[in-house]
């Protein structure tokens, strides 16, 4: 679900109010000032007289816009004022777009390490998030139109998005910035749990992947390690430790593959795998059209075992 109508936390709520005092404000101003212009042209010369009226001019064309505009301008940056104020104590989470994808970076506190996933943010429900949010590449920009406003990713520059999930689901968060053949393909989910279930993930997230229990799932990642896959992506507790593309570590965990194109399953990632310059061109992953449907198989299923 993506929608600024339906503000789900932080800003949100300040910003749809602000929308829609404005909007109907505006709205209603538009169809008093067509009145009177209709009326003005339309009506009786007798009856339309006072239009001309010194008074009219006054109230209609003076005082009207300044006490309407004095009320709407402290208002608006009164708006602006409480948007995006950081909280402290805030918990941090580091979000860094590429072309054309999402890393998402949990840094370590007291109790956890560190650990990276990729084109899902998740948070706990009611506690402050505060993400910093970067890009390794071009400009791109981070809209989660349930939490509020849009976020330059300038790459040099650390931004911030300040907010609190007020109550668990799944919002779609979108890149707001042309950035390249692919920036329509570059979307995320924001998934807000409740803070139990968010921890439960955090440790399992910071755990290395699973070890593989089925012959097929030791067949895919032998592929895994013979198609040169790790030197773009990690999957800790293996030898591939590349830094390049997502973190795979626990792929299978996730809702959605490529960015939030396509649900993800064996099927997809298979699919993904042999075809992604088909799929989504100009991506930084090559095609491996050349794996047997078997090992295509097996090394999709690999993938998918990676909870
Ligand atoms: Cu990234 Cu548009």
């Amino acid at each position: 679900m993506q929608s600024a109508l339906d503000p789900a936390g932080g800003d949100a709520q300040r910003i749809y109010w602000l929308t829609v005092i404005m909007t109907v404000g505006g709205i209603l101003i538009f169809l008093l000032v067509t009145g009177l212009l209709l009326y003005a042209i339309f009506a009786a010369p007798e009856r339309r007289a006072w239009l001309g009226d010194r008074r009219t001019i006054i109230v209609g064309g003076l005082a009207f816009p300044i006490v309407v505009l004095s009320m709407l301008l402290p208002y608006g940056l009164t708006v602006m004022r409480d948007t995006d104020v950081p909280t402290p104590g805030a918990l941090p989470i580091e979000m860094v777009g590429e072309q054309y994808w999402w890393r998402v970076r949990y840094p370590a506190d007291q109790e956890r390490a560190e650990f990276s996933t990729a084109n899902e943010l998740v948070v706990p429900v009611g506690r402050p998030i505060s993400v910093s949010v970067t890009s390794a590449d071009v400009i791109h920009s981070f809209w989660i139109p349930n939490f509020g406003g849009k976020i330059d990713m300038i790459p040099g520059r650390i931004n911030r998005l300040n907010f609190t999930a007020e109550r668990p689901g799944i919002y779609r968060g979108v890149c707001a910035e042309f950035c390249g053949d692919q920036h329509a393909r570059m979307a995320f989910d924001l998934i807000a749990l409740e803070p139990a279930e968010f921890e439960a993930w955090r440790v399992d997230q910071a755990k290395p992947a699973l070890e593989p229990d089925l012959p097929s799932l030791v067949r895919g990642r032998e592929l895994f390690r013979m198609g040169g896959c790790g030197s773009c992506h990690v999957v800790r507790g293996t030898e591939a430790d590349g830094q390049f593309g997502p973190d795979l570590t626990h792929v299978g965990s996730r809702r959605t593959i490529g960015a939030g194109q396509f649900p993800n399953n064996i099927g997809t990632l298979a699919g993904w795998i042999a075809n992604v310059q088909h799929i989504k061109p100009g991506a930084r992953m090559p095609s491996y059209g050349s794996l047997t449907g078997e090992d295509l198989r097996a090394l999709a299923g690999y993938l998918e075992s990676l909870k």
